[in-house]
């Protein structure tokens, strides 16, 4: 199948390729000087995946090759980890020349390209997304970021890519909870800006996904690419990809990441759809269209924490400015809204959007 290429206007412009075989062909979409480094970050889990796959093109093109691998999990992105990052790629006594390529999920991407973009005062890194939540959100964008023990994404820069490829084959060795992480924001991107594609995702199932794989995550990065380029510092319309996110890092944060980040957003997604009706602050509850949209999956939509427990964890949300918060919530399907509240109403936001559900 023909590879998709999607021009992301960012201030520093830079292609996502997408297309299934594309990581045995890296090299020749890596338009670097063959005699320069290419430093592999990658987890425990990804490293005998794919590393092979992507050092051997590399080599054979001429790069030298370095990886350094990390424990996966969320507790692993932290400002310890990042700290020994950059000292690896110090040691190794690697230049502003050289270039890091982030193999994995998004744990990988956000810590890669933090460490790309303070070590040396910034070194171009390449994005390869191996799990379909990468994919679709956060491989492109140039958001970068560890946690802090205050919360979720506290510590990070805008630093964007070079370049990002993605191989979707790298799909089928996912989990089906991992692969409906993806699902979520996909689901999540239909909702707040396209209503066909929100209605092509509705109810399909993994095997289907996988049929049209290629086309759903370059529509993905399409959405994704439009929003950044016209917001890359998230000032305004940005926000409308945090949809269901101040609620997905608070249940995060106050279950000790009992839910995966995409189970989260689909819990938030539909806390935010329910407590927008409920406020009165849109027309129709969309909540019952967001949970049928993922149908083809079994999701735990349970709901095992209160709106006090989600409205403290919330506080810390980035999204807060002074006594304010911006929340999204929907207008129509395919359609959403940034909302300023005051951040005690989140309270209540949380209880209605909780209300019928527990
Ligand atoms: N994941 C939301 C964003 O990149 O803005």
């Amino acid at each position: 199948m023909k590879h998709r290429k999607i021009k992301i206007n960012a201030k520093t412009p830079y292609d996502v390729i997408i297309g299934k075989g594309l990581l045995s062909e890296l090299a020749e979409h890596i338009e670097f000087d063959r005699a320069k480094t290419a430093v592999i970050i990658t987890d425990d889990n990804v490293y005998p995946l794919y590393e092979s796959a992507v050092r051997k093109p590399l080599e054979n093109a001429g790069f030298k090759v370095l990886s350094y691998v990390f424990e996966n999990g969320e507790k692993h992105k932290n400002p310890a980890e990042l700290i020994n990052i950059i000292n690896f790629l110090a040691e190794n006594k690697v230049t502003r020349a050289d270039f890091i390529i982030a193999l994995g999920g998004g744990i990988v991407g956000d810590m890669a390209g933090f460490a790309a973009g303070i070590y040396l005062r910034g070194i171009k890194y390449i994005q390869i997304p191996t799990t379909f939540l990468a994919a679709v959100d956060s491989s492109v964008g140039g958001k970068t970021a560890v946690n802090l023990t205050g919360g979720k994404n506290l510590a990070g820069l805008f630093y964007q890519p070079y370049a990002v490829i993605c191989d979707p084959e790298t799909f089928e060795t996912l989990g089906d909870v991992t692969f409906a992480d993806g699902v979520s924001e996909a689901v999540k991107h239909g909702f707040i800006h396209d209503e066909n594609l929100f209605g092509k995702l509705k109810g399909k199932t993994r095997t289907e996904y996988m049929k049209d794989i290629v086309e759903i995550v370059a529509r993905n990065v399409e959405i994704k690419g439009e929003i950044v380029a016209s917001d890359e510092f998230e000032k305004g319309q940005r926000q409308l990809l945090n949809f269901g996110h101040t609620a997905a890092h608070a249940i995060e944060k106050c279950t000790e990441h009992a839910y995966s980040h995409g189970q989260a957003v689909a819990l938030g997604m539909l806390i935010m759809a329910r407590a927008a009706y409920k406020k009165g602050y849109c027309e129709c509850d969309f909540s019952g269209e967001i949970e049928e949209a993922f149908s083809g999956f079994s999701r735990v939509l349970n709901m095992n924490f209160t709106a006090k427990q989600l409205y403290e964890a919330g506080l810390s949300d980035k999204k807060r400015h002074g006594g304010k918060i911006n929340i999204i919530i929907p207008e129509r399907v395919g359609k959403c809204v940034i909302k300023e509240i005051d951040a005690e109403e989140l309270f209540e936001v949380f209880k209605s959007g909780l209300e019928e559900r527990q």
